[in-house]
């Protein structure tokens, strides 16, 4: 499927970068916030030209949405805006930030909670292991050899794959993980999550992790 349009939910260190990386890629890109647009207007002007400031209702109608809000406010996401449309959930949480949330402290990925939230939207878990800087300075025409990886993780294959192009266009290999489960081998404190890794060693690094534990 071609993308046209990203809708960006959250106008903050990752979604600004994201937002001007989808520009150079060529998307049309919508940002938004949970205020209203007119009050992000002149911050998306200065900080993502080229980007239009929306609504979060109009973000969320998007052809690709990337949710990048504090996981302390994940249920300030509308799980009826979001139902049956491909959502890439690029959130990590952190408790020192965040604060100690309880739905995120038993064995699940933060993505596996998401889910649950927004339980009609097809989650991708991918952007997560990526710093908001580092996102418009590592990006490599594909070939590079040192092009950076990053994973997806998703429960829905077709979802996976239009999230597959789309970091490959940003400028990144995207690396199957599998199902939204495996999300949890980059989240933070991982291998994974803590360095730069090119394809090989990305999948490498995954089929390490889900390496049943040897008795
Ligand atoms: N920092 C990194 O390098 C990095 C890398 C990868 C992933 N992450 C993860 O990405 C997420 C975002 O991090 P960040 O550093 O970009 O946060 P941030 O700078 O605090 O920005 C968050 C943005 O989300 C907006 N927001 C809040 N609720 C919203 C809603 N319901 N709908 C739309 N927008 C909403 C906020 O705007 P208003 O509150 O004004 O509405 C703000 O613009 C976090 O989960 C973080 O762990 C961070």
């Amino acid at each position: 499927m071609e993308l046209g349009v990203i809708g960006i939910l959250g106008a903050g260190q990752v979604g600004t970068a994201v937002a001007r990386q989808a520009l150079k890629a060529g998307y049309r890109v919508k940002i938004a916030t949970a205020k209203p647009a007119a009050e992000i207007a002149l911050l998306a002007e200065i900080i993502t030209p080229g980007a239009e400031a929306v609504d979060a209702a109009e973000a969320a109608a998007a052809d690709l949405v990337v949710a990048a809000v504090p996981l302390h406010k994940y249920r300030t996401l509308r799980p009826d805006l979001l139902a049956g449309r491909t959502v890439v959930d690029a959130m990590n949480y952190w408790a020192q930030t965040d604060g100690v949330i309880a739905d995120f402290d038993d064995e699940r990925g933060s993505s596996e909670v998401i889910q649950e939230f927004l339980a009609g939207a097809r989650l991708v878990k991918s952007l997560n292991h990526i710093g908001y800087r580092e996102l418009e300075v590592d990006a490599r025409e594909p070939g590079s050899a040192d092009r950076r990886a990053l994973a997806l993780a998703s429960d829905d294959d077709d979802a996976k794959a239009v999230v597959a192009g789309f970091i490959d266009r940003l400028g990144y290999d995207p690396i199957d993980a599998g199902p939204l489960s495996a999300g949890r081998v980059f989240q933070p404190g991982t291998t994974i999550f803590n360095a730069a890794h090119t394809a090989k060693q990305l999948r490498g690094l995954l089929a390490e992790a889900n390496e049943p534990a040897r008795p």
